[in-house]
């Protein structure tokens, strides 16, 4: 099998007139954290979007392991093993911990697969729940209501919920926003723990975080890919100083 969990092939979304995903492709290697760069309106979201089948691309593909999945929907995504958090929270405010993450772990049976595979049972269903409040350090948070929360810990349920679909690849849409710095240091200590174990592709503008936790980037403007490598090689990139590093680092 390919190092390389997924890999997209010229992949482009427009919306109007507007490329917000510009002709990319892109090798995501298997075991590792990658970040994805790039100023606001860069396509960021836009691409994890695709890759989680939120929308459709314009043109190009998608394979994640043996799968194609340029043209599957989000929830036979997410079957497949691609977990994925939004940059804005989705939890239910109403719902506790628990009941979010047992929704959660219930949404993977939805879906065409439904019908080939024995739908998950009532006991497996809370199993994964609980398994995915025990990994984003909520056990003790069980029967709060999410509302009751800090905005930190939201994100981190918010977590939490993906982990009880039991994905193998989590897409994470900025798990910092609007965090304190605090907060911001407990949740990069669940990302490190998670990338022992799960393929990791984060948006994440505090750069700090990524290089704390990414071992490969990919910068992203104006829809179009920059550069890919290590940190190191990023950071060395003369285009990225340019458009993106350059311009954050002049400020400090
Ligand atoms: N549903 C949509 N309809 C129209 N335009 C959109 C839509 N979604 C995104 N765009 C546009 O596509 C471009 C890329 O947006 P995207 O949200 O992917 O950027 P981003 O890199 O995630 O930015 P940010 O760092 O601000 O989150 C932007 O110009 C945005 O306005
Ligand atoms: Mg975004």
């Amino acid at each position: 099998m390919s190092g390389f969990i997924l890999e997209t092939q010229n992949l482009s979304r427009h919306f109007g007139a507007l490329m917000a995903v510009d002709d990319v492709t892109l090798s995501f290697e298997r075991g590792l954290v990658h970040a994805v760069l790039g100023p606001n309106g860069a396509g960021k979201t836009t691409l994890i979007n695709l890759l989680s089948g939120e929308i459709l691309p314009s043109s190009g593909s998608i394979r994640f392991k043996d799968y194609d999945i340029t043209s599957l929907p989000a929830n036979e995504v997410s079957h497949l093993g691609i977990g994925r958090s939004f940059q804005k929270t989705n939890i239910f405010p109403n719902f506790t911990c628990f009941e979010n993450c047992r929704l959660a772990a219930q949404s993977r049976m939805k879906g065409v697969f439904h019908f080939f595979k024995p739908a998950l049972s009532y006991k497996r269903i809370n199993e994964l729940a609980e398994k995915g409040l025990e990994m984003c350090g909520l056990t003790k948070r069980r029967d709060t209501l999410a509302q009751a929360m800090s905005y930190g810990e939201q994100r981190q349920l918010e977590i939490g919920m993906m982990l009880a679909t039991e994905p193998e690849l989590l897409l994470l849409d900025e798990p910092l926003a609007g965090m304190g710095a605090e907060e911001s240091l407990k949740v990069i200590e669940l990302l490190r723990k998670l990338a022992k174990e799960h393929t990791l592709i984060l948006i994440e503008h505090d750069m700090d975080a990524v290089f704390a936790v990414a071992d490969r980037l990919a910068v992203m403007v104006n829809g179009r890919l920059l550069e890919t490598g290590t940190v190191a090689e990023v950071r060395a990139s003369k285009a990225v100083q340019e458009a993106y590093l350059g311009s954050d680092e002049e400020g400090h």
